[in-house]
């Protein structure tokens, strides 16, 4: 079986989407929810409904994707209001995944505070590495202010708390990144965001493919997997126990799913291949991990997670 222990609940399996996709609105949320994912995360928010960044601004390649959406959103309310309806549709459902992004230390603040104040009694990620809002900077880059963020955050807010963290590149930010997120009780962190700012090219046309930030953009997909798995494994073998890691990052295939876990991922998410198949990749993705578990004869996900072997 492939039944995940996350928090206090035991999910069916460990998928779920990636926040940004399949998760903009009601009627994407609702397909998630019915689909063979076991929960779901809603888009990023924002204090106010966003448009975003003009169009095109996400483009699928055979490896991969790019992005640079902008935080296009329906606002805190809107997704706040669906995951509190749903509990109260289901309150013996899962719990759901809430994401919030907001463009400042302060609006962070004010979405968790209303949070925290609310009925919602799942699990909240705080994005710290949207990369593609012009003028903002990662804030999970500048390790002084996610310090402190997370001190402010702490402050008021005792549910259930993960963060989205962007890929790392040295072992010396692996280290301060992971001293830092120590410190506070999260429950989670998400490991990868985007890895941001890369750049595609079609050749024929000599030009950029999305139109944001003269073609610059999020990567996800295929590319991103081996930074994602070093990312999960970095943290997974430098945090608390108690701070799970939600795997993102290049899961495609069962296969891609089995190496997160060995890396020690606890939930999986995917992006860029639930955009390419819709929800039915979930369907997929777990008969090839079951697959896999049963050919090497595992019958849990608790007999391999976090076990990769060093030569
Ligand atoms: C967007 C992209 C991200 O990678 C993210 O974490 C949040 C928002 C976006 O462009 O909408």
């Amino acid at each position: 079986s492939l039944a995940t222990t996350f928090l206090n609940h035991t999910y069916e399996n460990p998928f779920m989407n990636a926040s940004g996709v399949h998760c903009k609105d009601t009627k994407e949320l609702n397909e998630l929810d019915n689909s063979k994912s076991s929960t779901f995360i809603t888009k990023s928010s924002t204090s106010l409904k966003r448009e975003g960044n003009p169009e095109p601004r996400y483009f699928s390649v055979p490896l991969g994707s790019i992005n640079s959406m902008g935080l296009p959103n329906e606002g805190f309310n809107y997704y706040l209001k669906y995951v509190i309806d749903r509990q109260q549709r289901m309150p013996k459902g899962n719990p759901a995944f809430f994401s919030v992004a907001g463009m400042s230390v302060d609006e962070n603040l004010k979405m968790l505070k209303a949070v925290q104040d609310s009925d919602f009694n799942g699990v909240t990620e705080l994005n710290l590495s949207c990369p593609n809002v012009p003028g903002k900077p990662q804030v999970a880059y500048d390790f002084d202010l996610l310090g402190e963020i997370l001190q402010k955050v702490f402050e008021f807010f005792t549910k259930p708390l993960g963060v989205k963290l962007p890929p790392y590149f040295d072992f010396a930010h692996f280290d301060t990144a992971a001293s830092i997120l120590n410190r506070f009780p999260l429950v989670y962190v998400n490991c990868i965001n985007s890895i941001g700012n890369g750049l595609y090219i079609d050749i024929e046309k000599e030009s950029v493919v999305i139109k944001p930030k003269n073609g610059f953009g999020g990567l996800g997909g295929e590319y991103i997997k081996p930074t994602a798995l070093a990312n999960v494994r970095a943290f997974y073998t430098r945090l608390n126990p108690s701070i799970k890691i939600i795997g993102t990052g290049g899961i495609r295939t069962g296969g891609d799913a089995f190496e997160h876990l060995l890396c020690g991922a606890t939930m999986l998410q995917v992006g860029t291949e639930l955009y390419k198949e819709g929800v039915s990749v979930f369907d997929r993705i777990e008969r090839e991990l079951k697959e896999i578990m049963e050919k090497k004869g595992y019958t849990s996900i608790e007999q391999f997670r976090g076990k990769l072997r060093t030569l």
